[in-house]
């Protein structure tokens, strides 16, 4: 096991590339499934979510292979395999994206259950009434979901759940969409720019979608797809999370290739905290001159201020100056990273989806455990500033949804590295 150990104190000064969206690439790759011909993609991660992808496509047919720039070639050779075990898919949940290529392109799927996770259940309902309303029969076998389809034919689906919309039902739904037989309207459709990043993919592969970005996305079914060339847009969770630890530390970061007009809610956020955010001319500015203001934060669907920033904004404003409140609405459990800040000086009381947060001078280092991908970014965020020296143990969950956190950190000055135990 790793651990990152952070020694605090040390101001951000400098460049960070943000790369690829990890939750762009991933259904795309995914929906390399129904593409007959090569697909080549450009800007996709190094991560540890990524080659996870890869190990079950290519468990289900699709040959994938890096070139000397890095660019993703996938290729569908096999059409046999329509299983994802439930050793990947507990690994991973974002593995679901598989489920409509497959029912869709070679009319059966049968795909594990995701299980809970560190930031609650993760239910499929929305997927698989999406599915269903396309002509998907489906029954549970061994907590394994087996699909079948004579044929999909488009009609009108309602995606709307009580938490708002879901990302990756819309992606599933609206990959499936395309090669249904007729017109498909997703109502509720999730927004966030991933999933329009898909939605551009797939129009490059010859589907014809439209009013992706909106609640309301109309899909074309074509009899085929054929293969395209595609760069992923960057990761605003990655910009983001960035952005708060420019924040915590007094520091002036420059995030190149950051795409400010995919993250209009956490800018408006972090200025209202007194960080100053502008566009340059590679990508995005952070810095700030003076004390945090407290705030409240809401997480809601895009284009409201990602869940997948809580936890980081959670570490930021334990330092503010006065007490801030943020309500989780997406994921009400994913309060996993409270109990650790707590540990580190923070004065944070969770009441139900909400937590108040009284912030305090400092944070102290302290020896804490990541839970998950978010939570961890949280943890190394409060050890850039916390006095002495923090541990942030289970460093593979970062390794999910960062690449090379450490050495990116690093190099615009923070004291961090990475220890094996
Ligand atoms: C996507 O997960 C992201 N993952 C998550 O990022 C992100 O936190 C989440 O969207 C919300 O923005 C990928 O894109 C691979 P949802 P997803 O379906 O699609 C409920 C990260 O850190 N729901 O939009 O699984 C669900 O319980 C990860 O990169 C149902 O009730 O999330 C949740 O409360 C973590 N029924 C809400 O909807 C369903 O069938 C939103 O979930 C599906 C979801």
């Amino acid at each position: 096991m790793e651990f990152f150990e952070i020694v605090g104190g040390n101001r951000l000064k400098g460049p960070i590339e943000i790369g690829g969206a990890k939750n762009s690439a991933l259904p795309i790759m995914a929906a390399s499934i129904l593409v007959e011909g090569e697909t080549i993609l450009r800007n996709v991660p190094d991560l540890a979510d990524v080659r996870q992808m890869q190990t079950l496509l290519s468990k289900l047919g699709v040959k994938t292979f890096r070139d000397d720039s890095g660019a993703m070639h996938l290729r569908v050779e096999d059409e046999m395999n329509t299983h994802a075990e439930y050793e990947l898919v507990s690994k991973m949940r974002a593995s679901v994206c598989v489920m409509g290529p497959l029912v869709a392109k070679r009319r059966r799927a049968q795909v594990s259950m995701p299980g809970g996770c560190a930031i609650g259940d993760r239910p499929i309902d929305l997927h698989l009434r999406g599915l269903e309303a396309l002509g998907v029969e489906w029954e549970l076998v061994n907590g394994d979901v087996v699909q079948r389809a004579k044929k999909l034919t488009g009609t009108d689906i309602f995606l709307g759940g009580p938490f708002g919309s879901s990302v990756t039902a819309t992606a599933n739904v609206m990959m499936a969409a395309t090669l249904a037989q007729g017109r498909t309207v997703i109502e509720s459709a999730a927004c966030e720019p991933e999933l329009t990043d898909l939605a551009n993919f797939l129009n490059a592969c010859g589907a014809q979608i439209t009013g992706h970005g909106t609640p309301q996305i109309v899909i074309e079914g074509v009899a085929k797809l054929h293969g395209c060339e595609h760069r992923v847009i960057a990761d605003r969770i990655e910009a983001g999370t960035f952005m708060i630890a420019a924040a915590i530390t007094n520091g002036d970061l420059e995030l190149q290739g950051a795409r400010i007009e995919h993250m209009h809610a956490v800018v408006d956020r972090l200025r209202r905290v007194g960080v100053l955010i502008e566009r340059a001319e590679k990508g995005v500015t952070v810095s700030t001159s003076r004390r945090l203001e407290p705030v409240q934060v809401t997480t809601q669907p895009y284009p409201g201020f990602p869940t997948d920033l809580q936890a980081q904004m959670m570490a930021l404003l334990s330092l503010a100056d006065g007490n801030s409140m943020i309500t989780e609405k997406i994921f009400p459990d994913r309060f996993l990273h409270v109990g650790e800040l707590n540990r580190m000086g923070a004065l944070l009381r969770k009441e139900g989806p909400t937590v108040i947060i009284e912030g305090v001078k400092r944070l102290i280092g302290a020896p804490v455990m990541a839970s998950d991908l978010r939570a961890s970014a949280a943890l190394i965020i409060a050890g850039l500033v916390a006095k002495g020296t923090t541990r942030v143990h289970r460093a593979y969950h970062i390794d999910r949804g960062y690449e090379r956190i450490e050495e990116k950190l690093a190099k615009v000055g923070a004291n961090i590295r990475r220890v094996s135990e």
